[in-house]
């Protein structure tokens, strides 16, 4: 492994750039729907970006603009955005960034609603989405073509934790076309524990409303990238096709609950590990999906580019999806629930839930089993969480 998980909670803390003119520690939330201009040449020159300041909140307003630069800063980019959701943030990017004709890679394995943008909505405006197994060098340099416009993964993926090499997937798009946008959805690590932007991708995507806010009392995402590509996304995904921008109180939780991420990540971390480790030992149990367990495929990859395997563990119940109902419908301290990063501990059947736009046969080529449980590890006792799932599979 890298090194134990890495010391951003300085920047976490202090990273904000806003002080008000109350010298308040906190960024407050400014909730207003609009801004004042001293004159209508000031006015002007804000609309013509001419003079920086506030012009439009779906723009950008203090309470957000604070909590982007802090994440630029966890993520090693030039700037943040931040937006309603993990699904505004990748769609406004991605509509920002491609044109009819062009064409977009992504790994096979992605977030149910990532894959039904892809595959079911994009299809509607002219852009075609190959979907390829990533980690083969072979598919990608075969799907590569003059109409490239987007590479785009996953790591570790949602829901099977497959692992890819970014340094190696960025180099090998970028050595084909320097101008294809290699984009990663960073969700799973959070920037405690991997930064793409690092290994070569040219934009991260988050879900907030995981690891990030922490506490699953928000809906949130972000965009990290270079200013300029920032500012498109901002005046173009943002301001004119989606309009997903997030609320000034909303930013004031995720911001709130960043302050924590590196102690999180840390206990998530080591939990996963322990639950991955009695998963294993399992009779029941028939494939454990965790990358912190050496006989992982990604595991090598992941010690490389992660500083910690991560808070979510997948496996496969022997009996498939009836079986694996059973886990899910007994237990107690978990709470049957989709999303993941809470302090909570939440199990969900993908097939079922987060992944059931998929059809039998794209779940198959996705690599998700029927009876694959996805389980994001929360921050009560271990020893507890552990207790919880042996009760569970005893009523199988
Ligand atoms: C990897 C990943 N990306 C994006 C999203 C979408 O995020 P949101 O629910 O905040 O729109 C999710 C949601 O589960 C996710 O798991």
């Amino acid at each position: 492994m890298k090194e134990s998980i890495r010391k951003i909670s300085t920047d976490a803390i202090h990273g904000g750039s806003n002080r008000d003119q109350y010298g308040s520690l906190i960024t407050p939330i400014y909730n207003t729907s609009t801004y004042i201009f001293d004159s209508t040449a000031q006015g002007a020159a804000r609309f013509a970006l001419e003079e920086p300041g506030y012009i439009y909140p779906r723009i950008g307003s203090p309470t957000c603009n604070d909590l982007e630069d802090i994440l630029a800063r966890l993520e090693g980019g030039e700037a943040g955005l931040v937006t309603a959701t993990g699904m505004g943030a990748i769609t406004a990017t991605i509509w920002t960034m491609i044109n009819g004709g062009e064409e977009i890679i992504a790994d096979k394995t992605l977030y149910g609603c990532t894959f039904e943008f892809f595959r079911h909505h994009l299809s509607r405006f002219g852009v075609t989405v190959h979907f390829i197994e990533m980690s083969d060098e072979n598919e990608l340099r075969a799907a590569l073509n003059e109409k490239t416009k987007i590479v785009y993964l996953e790591t570790p993926a949602n829901p099977n934790l497959k692992i890819i090499d970014i340094e190696k997937t960025a180099k090998i798009a970028h050595e084909f076309n320097p101008e294809i946008r290699v984009i990663a959805d960073n969700t799973f690590a959070s920037p405690a524990l991997q930064r793409p932007l690092e290994l070569g991708c040219d934009i991260v995507l988050h879900s907030c409303t995981k690891y990030i806010n922490g506490h699953g009392d928000v809906l949130a995402g972000a965009v990290i990238s270079d200013q300029e590509t920032i500012n498109n996304i901002r005046l173009v995904g943002i301001k004119d096709m989606t309009g997903a921008v997030l609320a000034p109180n909303e930013a004031f939780l995720v911001a709130r609950g960043l302050k924590t991420l590196e102690i999180r990540m840390q206990r998530h971390c080591e939990s996963a590990m322990k639950v991955a480790e009695y998963l294993k030992s399992n009779e029941k149990v028939e494939k454990v999906f965790y990358p912190g367990l050496e006989h992982h495929e990604g595991h090598d990859i992941a010690a490389k580019q992660m500083c910690g395997f991560g808070g979510v563990v997948s496996f496969v119940v022997k009996g498939g999806r009836e079986k694996a109902a059973i886990v899910t419908d007994n237990v107690k301290v978990a709470s049957l629930a989709v999303s993941l990063g809470a302090a909570e501990t939440l199990i969900e059947h993908p097939a079922s839930m987060t992944h059931s736009p998929l059809s039998d046969k794209e779940l198959i080529a996705a690599d998700i089993q029927p009876g694959l449980i996805r389980l994001s590890v929360g921050l009560e006792n271990v020893e507890d969480i552990v207790d919880d799932l042996k009760q569970a599979f005893e009523k199988i």
